[in-house]
């Protein structure tokens, strides 16, 4: 998608090196930086540089072949693979993405095993800008039956970033929207701030004027009130990790949207690519929720009258905080998983029928 009229993806290789666009100097600074070691790529991610579950499976997946580019040694590559698993707990993508490569690597011999890997990687990013565009056509088709009922402007309220940003292309809960936007049917998006990190603000806002579609920034606590106002049509929002039994884990304060929702009988959509779905876990208690630093709750970045950015403390001084990163909304509480393969139930019936 387009940043100041110029397409972009979110990470490529050249020369040698990966390129990504660091996000957390968005949007005030646009910088696209090179990672040239697997620490470096772990580093973006822990430091959510990168971040959104596809983005970081995509960074995990070029991670791999730095590590291979800088010491083509199998202890060296395993002992990465694991480092890059540690690097951030909940988004599922990012063990899929490895365990993948690892998979493509295994018994390949050292002098090809570097283009093996590059090829691979490539190809996980390509299928995920895939996915997520047939994710969009699908959704397009829940946005335009609202239109053609109304025939008003649809409102969309969405929750952190599951745009183009968090993904290499498209987004997953955006892209339904990009379509529409490009079929002509009036939209207005709005985006829930998400608190701490301002995912919303910051790079959901931030991309969707880039492609000049109407959206207003909202408290995340402001959702409710539109609800019972009748000025939210549908919700569609992303995840980090979708379970077989249709949960969906995803950025905190998803959960208390989805419940809003389900009083004032707004549809409420997840959006995701297969690679979120983790077939393993059973139930939402097992997921391994990301606890963060409290500074990310007790600060605050922003930019200063000389546009230089700043963080400064705005909790008291003596005042504990705890920053839980993701919750798990139930599958009762979904209308509908938009995946690239078609729009089913929450279930697991509807999601064994479409992917096994
Ligand atoms: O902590 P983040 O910013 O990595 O969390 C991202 C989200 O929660 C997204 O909604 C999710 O990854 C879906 S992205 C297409």
């Amino acid at each position: 998608m387009k940043i100041a009229n110029k397409e972009y993806r979110t990470i490529w290789y050249e020369d040698s090196v990966v390129k990504i666009i660091d996000q957390t100097k968005l949007p005030h600074q646009f910088i696209i930086k090179d990672l040239s070691t697997v620490k470096d790529a772990i580093n973006a991610i822990k430091t959510m540089e990168v971040r959104g579950a596809p983005l970081i499976g995509g960074t995990a997946a070029y991670g791999m072949v730095l590590a291979i580019q800088e010491n083509n040694d199998l202890d060296f590559i395993k002992k990465s693979s694991d480092e890059l698993i540690e690097s951030r707990p909940t988004a599922i993508n990012l063990k899929w993405a490895v365990d993948r490569m690892m998979k493509k690597l295994s018994g390949i011999n050292s002098d090809q095993i570097l283009d093996i890997a590059l090829k691979e990687a490539k190809e996980i990013c390509d299928e995920d800008e895939k996915f997520c565009k047939n994710i969009g056509l699908n959704g397009l088709k829940i946005i335009a039956e609202i239109y053609n009922k109304t025939k008003k402007k649809v409102n969309i309220l969405t929750h952190c970033n599951a745009g183009w940003l968090a993904t290499i292309n498209w987004g997953t809960a955006t892209s339904a929207i990009y379509h529409a936007h490009q079929k002509g049917i009036p939209v207005h998006v709005w985006v829930d701030e998400t608190r701490p990190r301002n995912q919303g603000a910051n790079l959901t806002s931030y991309e969707l004027n880039e492609e000049n579609i109407p959206n207003t920034i909202i408290a995340d606590n402001t959702g409710g009130i539109l609800m019972q106002r009748g000025e939210v049509d549908m919700c569609i929002v992303g995840t980090d990790r979708t379970l077989s039994n249709g949960d969906v884990c995803n950025k905190i304060g998803t959960y208390l949207k989805a419940l809003a929702a389900h009083d004032n009988n707004v549809p409420f959509y997840v959006a995701l690519p297969s690679s979120t779905i983790d077939w393993e876990i059973k139930e939402g208690k097992d997921i391994p929720i990301e606890e963060r630093n409290s500074e990310e709750l007790s600060h605050i970045e922003g930019v200063d009258e000389n546009n230089e950015i700043k963080k400064i403390l705005i909790y008291p001084k003596k005042s504990k905080a705890m920053n839980l990163a993701f919750d798990v909304t139930p599958a009762k509480y979904i209308t509908g998983l938009i995946t690239e393969k078609g729009i089913c139930e929450a279930s697991s019936d509807a999601l064994k029928k479409m992917f096994k």
